[in-house]
């Protein structure tokens, strides 16, 4: 009798943990309908305040998709590079050197989160709202559009040091770059997709600036460089020159989003030493891509998608974990 009701026991234990560990389970992934009760016009909000915010300024939506982007690498899509240095943060994701006068675009995120909250107040990340705005810009520029996977949470710290050593540079090597991805959980084919995000916004001169005049100390500039594009270059951060004078990523159509990034790496017209790289190298995987992407938009625009599912999957906070901020440059 005994052995019976402990039989029954464990069986109506694991009826009623059953469920609980299902819907654990359910909360540790992100999903494109987690809003569709508590913030059904989550999208349209997002996508109706970038619009409005592309009419005074053509570059925010590549500045709001980079913010996505530099968000995830650090401790994952939290909105972690949002917060400013106040209470409980000491040091902000914002001053690291990748984003030190570079990163920009949080006022469009305030104003996304104010209209949010005017409608459906206190559920929606602002992890999730940098998802959402990196979708509406890209679609607004002419690009593909994707289902946004949702249900992120906020964390609760800013990791200065890891967004100093995280987020790739310019100046690195191919290797270096591929291992940061890796360590993110990202491959090269995700490497060299969201790379095509340079097929819009702007870069300073500063970031390229060595390529020009003496490359490596060989006094003389990259011998990847197309010598045209390297005169305009040369005239538009000329030696003594202001550091932070804006280029276009994508000279030939600097605010669409199109696969024009990779024809460009095909007639060396990369303006970073990091975009033109991925067409210098000798690695036969990373080469087809770039060929195949420059040759064929429609295959750049799936692969860009799915690899943008990806990064928004980095290491989120889900269910109980972190908060949702009700202002995003601050902890609650
Ligand atoms: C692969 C390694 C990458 C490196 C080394 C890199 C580096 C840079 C640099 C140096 C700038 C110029 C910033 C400035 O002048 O202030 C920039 C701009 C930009 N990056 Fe990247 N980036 C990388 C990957 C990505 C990824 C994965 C995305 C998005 C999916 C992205 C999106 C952008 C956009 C859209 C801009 C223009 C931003 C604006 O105009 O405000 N980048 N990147």
């Amino acid at each position: 009798m005994v052995g019976y009701g402990v039989v029954v026991l464990v069986g109506i234990a694991v009826v009623l943990f059953y469920p609980c560990k299902a819907e654990a389970q359910a909360q540790a992934q992100l999903n494109s309908t987690f809003y569709s009760k508590t913030c059904p016009n989550v999208s349209s909000i997002v996508r109706s305040v970038v619009q409005q915010a592309l009419q005074s300024d053509p570059r925010i939506g590549a500045s709001l998709i980079r913010l996505h982007f530099h968000d995830c690498f650090v401790n994952g899509c939290d909105g972690s590079v949002l917060l400013e240095v106040g209470g409980n943060i000491t040091e902000s994701e914002k001053s690291a050197a990748p984003n030190n006068n570079s990163a920009r675009g949080f006022d469009v995120v305030d104003n996304i989160k104010t209209s949010i909250e005017n409608s459906c107040p206190g559920v929606v990340s602002c992890a999730d709202i940098l998802a959402l705005a990196a979708q509406a810009s890209v679609s607004l520029a002419g690009g593909p559009s994707w289902n946004v996977l949702v249900g992120r949470r906020d964390g609760l710290i800013a990791n200065q040091s890891g967004a100093n050593t995280s987020i790739p540079s310019p100046l690195e090597a191919l290797q270096n770059i591929t291992a940061k991805f890796a360590a993110v959980g990202l491959n090269t084919n995700d490497l060299v997709a969201l790379s095509g995000a340079h097929t819009f916004g702007r870069a300073q001169c500063r970031f390229f600036s060595n390529r020009l005049f003496n490359f490596s100390g060989s006094g003389t500039p990259d011998p990847t460089l197309d010598s045209t594009y390297l005169a305009t270059l040369q005239q538009n951060c000329p030696q003594n020159g202001s550091a932070t004078t804006l280029n276009n990523l994508d000279p030939s159509s600097p605010d669409s989003f199109d696969n024009n990034y990779f024809t460009n790496l095909l007639s060396n017209k990369g303006l970073l030493q990091s975009d033109q790289q991925l067409f210098s190298t000798n690695a036969s995987s990373i080469l087809s891509l770039v060929n195949n992407f420059a040759n064929n938009q429609t295959a750049f625009f799936q692969a860009f998608a799915q690899s943008m599912i990806n990064m928004g999957n980095i290491t989120p906070l889900t269910g109980t974990q972190g908060q949702i901020r009700s202002d995003c440059k601050k902890l609650n």
